[in-house]
């Protein structure tokens, strides 16, 4: 999924040398200065992005992380961050030389105030051990995504993610209080705090949202976690056409209210594409053209279930839904969420993948998916699977090989179809280097302009994540 990027050319950075690696061993432990054996940090964890890098510095504490980027600031090393290495941008994986600082040392402090319900954590926790250590306490994170096994809360922040449960509890956004961010200067910056309501001055932890690693290393977090729900509910429907989807979205909002907690989507072709690849069998016997996941998030198990059901009767009353299916255990559940988080996986072992991540008013949701099956016809497999309550659309196209021609038309077309109909070319996923060609597309100069100059003001040497996000200043 290597980005058809313009040809680059290497900043000017400085390159790394012997007395360099005997300062960094001497800041964070000869054992935590890796230049041998960095395969599973050069590359993206799809091993699609393969970058280089002379090595890789582990710190466990954000002094240490403040005190390689004075060193890195001061000797212009360019400096790539990386947390869970979970991207699908290849945001965190080195272009040329970028020494890469790894979070993933960073995971002591974990800290739950009860009765506001606001943790503060280190950003190198594992997203799945936050959400474990909250679940003992009646809590859980309000953000829930595939890769959460991996991906580290500093480098969703960094991100933006998205994922599953956006519909219900907001984006990062709602969530987001305060952070400690050590800038391209080296300096230990608090941002916010971790009141619920602070209305002092300019939001400014809400500047790393989705900031990539361009303004900083985010080492610690202090966000509003959410009750865990007592009853979680789960159907499946099969659906005929998309407009159908949108009208079950509708009778979904109404009938569940303030329980809906996703509404997912999987097309016919993914389940397919799903059955082909890997051991997971679809729930209906038949085809059908698209699936709807719903999940519902409630206090009280009899009511949300007589709310669940009553939807899915209405939904195959009213002929919007050709079948449907709720789940009757946790087994039943997650076979069904194992339909629709592993449509990514199964896309990757199709073929050769061209992976897209776009927001798009509902209107055009899937009309992107028709017009590029209609433009690529059997030259390429077309899948659409994702978040449809947030028209957040998961485009993925596979090519038995890779396919130079094709590379080069398909971007341009899709990222101008979404901005030429209003939405956004990246919803979650973010720009890094696989769209770093577009990162303009629907930006006004003065925007940009605006970004650039906050990039100055938190990494004037341009040291941090450099050939990816932000435009350089020339
Ligand atoms: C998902 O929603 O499954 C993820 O964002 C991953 C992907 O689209 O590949
Ligand atoms: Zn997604």
């Amino acid at each position: 999924i290597r980005s058809a990027t313009t040809s680059l050319t290497r900043g000017n950075f400085a390159k790394i040398s012997s007395s360099d690696l005997s300062f960094f061993e001497r800041t964070v432990g000869s054992s935590y200065v890796k230049t041998k054996d960095i395969d599973n940090y050069t590359c993206d964890w799809t091993k699609q992005m393969k970058g280089s890098s002379k090595c890789v510095l582990i710190p466990s504490s954000t002094e240490e992380t403040s005190t390689i980027l004075k060193y890195c600031a001061e000797k212009r090393i360019a400096v790539v961050v990386q947390a869970g290495n979970t991207g699908l941008v290849g945001g965190a994986t080195p272009l040329f030389d970028e020494i890469i600082l790894s979070t993933s040392r960073i995971n002591n402090n974990f800290h739950l105030e009860e009765s506001s319900g606001v943790l503060t954590l280190d950003a190198g926790i594992i997203l799945a051990d936050a959400d474990y250590l909250l679940a003992e306490k009646g809590f859980m994170m309000p953000l829930d995504l595939g890769a959460k096994g991996s991906c580290q809360i500093g480098g969703c922040i960094a991100a933006g993610a998205g994922g599953i449960r956006l519909l219900r509890y907001g984006s990062l956004h709602s969530h987001l209080l305060g952070c400690t961010l050590v800038d391209g200067k080296g300096t230990i910056i608090k941002l916010g705090g971790s009141l619920r309501k602070d209305n002092t001055s300019l939001h400014t932890a809400h500047l790393t949202i989705g900031s990539e690693g361009q303004l900083g290393v985010i080492t610690s977090v202090t966000m509003g976690v959410v009750p865990r729900p007592i009853s979680i509910l789960c159907a499946m429907l099969a659906v005929s056409s998309y407009s159908h989807c949108l009208r079950l979205l509708s009778l979904a909002r109404s009938k569940l209210g303030e329980i809906l907690s996703s509404f997912e989507l999987i097309d016919g072709e993914t389940m397919k594409c799903v059955e082909r690849h890997l051991p997971i069998k679809n729930i209906f016997n038949e085809p059908h053209d698209f699936y709807l996941l719903i999940e519902t998030h409630g206090s009280n198990g009899d009511h949300d279930g007589e709310k669940l059901n009553e939807f899915v009767e209405e939904a195959l009353g009213a002929e919007l839904a050709e079948d449907g299916v709720a789940a009757h255990s946790e087994n039943e559940r997650t076979h069904m969420w194992r339909l629709r988080e592993e449509s990514p996986i199964a896309a990757a072992k199709d073929g050769y993948i061209y992976k897209f991540d776009v927001s798009l008013p509902l209107e055009h949701f899937y009309r992107l998916t028709e017009e590029t099956r209609k433009k690529l016809g059997t030259r390429a497999r077309v899948y659409c699977y994702g978040h449809l309550g947030d028209g957040n659309s998961h485009l993925n196209v596979t090519t038995d090989g890779e396919d130079e021609e094709l590379k080069k038309e398909l971007s341009p077309f899709v990222y101008n179809w979404v901005v030429s109909h209003g939405g956004s070319i990246s919803a979650e996923h973010g720009i890094g280097q696989l769209k770093r060609d577009y990162r303009s597309l629907g930006k006004s100069e003065e925007e940009i302009s605006l970004i650039r100059s906050l990039k100055g003001v938190f990494d004037p040497h341009r040291i941090l994540c450099p050939y990816k996000m932000i435009p350089s200043q020339e």
